[in-house]
């Protein structure tokens, strides 16, 4: 990533993670998104644990159509990104569409599958991680 762009990316990262995460209603912070993607998947992973097939499917749509915040933060973030923008939002779409293989899975009573699927989930999350990662230590 260019220079300026990681900088710029860093800032806006950086301001957005400061703020304090709110627990209900709209997410104020990416941060908050992301603590609540990552609940709806300990919960996912409790559900399948247990076998709760319903439950599990529940979560994996809280995941499918994730919070978030307001339109504002989100444009600004996707422009800290510059020509990454199309890859970020590229990653963020494969979480959805995992998410949603799980809970279509899970809504059909196939375990197997909903396991399966949960697992490609997990992936993109870290997937997403580490370009971010990556991109900041370049
Ligand atoms: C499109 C990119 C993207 C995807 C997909 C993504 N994340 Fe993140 N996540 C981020 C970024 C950016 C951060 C900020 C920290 C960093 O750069 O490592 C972050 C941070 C986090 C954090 C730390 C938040 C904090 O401040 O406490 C958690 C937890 C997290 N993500 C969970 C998840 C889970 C669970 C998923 C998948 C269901 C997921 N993320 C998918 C981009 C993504």
């Amino acid at each position: 990533m260019a220079r300026h762009r990681k900088r710029a990316v860093g800032a806006v990262l950086a301001g957005l993670l400061a703020l304090p995460a709110s627990q209900a209603g709209e997410p104020e912070t990416m941060s908050d998104v992301m603590q609540r993607l990552e609940a709806a998947m300990v919960g996912l992973n409790a559900a399948l644990m247990r076998g709760d097939l319903p439950k599990a499917e529940a979560a994996a749509r809280r995941i499918a159509r994730p919070p978030l915040v307001s339109t504002d933060k989100r444009l600004n973030f996707m422009e800290s990104l510059g020509r990454y923008r199309e890859h970020v939002a590229g990653l963020g779409r494969e979480m959805q569409l995992a998410a949603e293989a799980v809970a279509r899975r899970a809504g059909r009573g196939d375990m197997r599958g909903a396991t399966r699927r949960y697992l490609q989930l997990f992936q993109t999350c870290t997937d997403c991680h580490g370009f971010f990662r990556a991109a900041r230590a370049r």
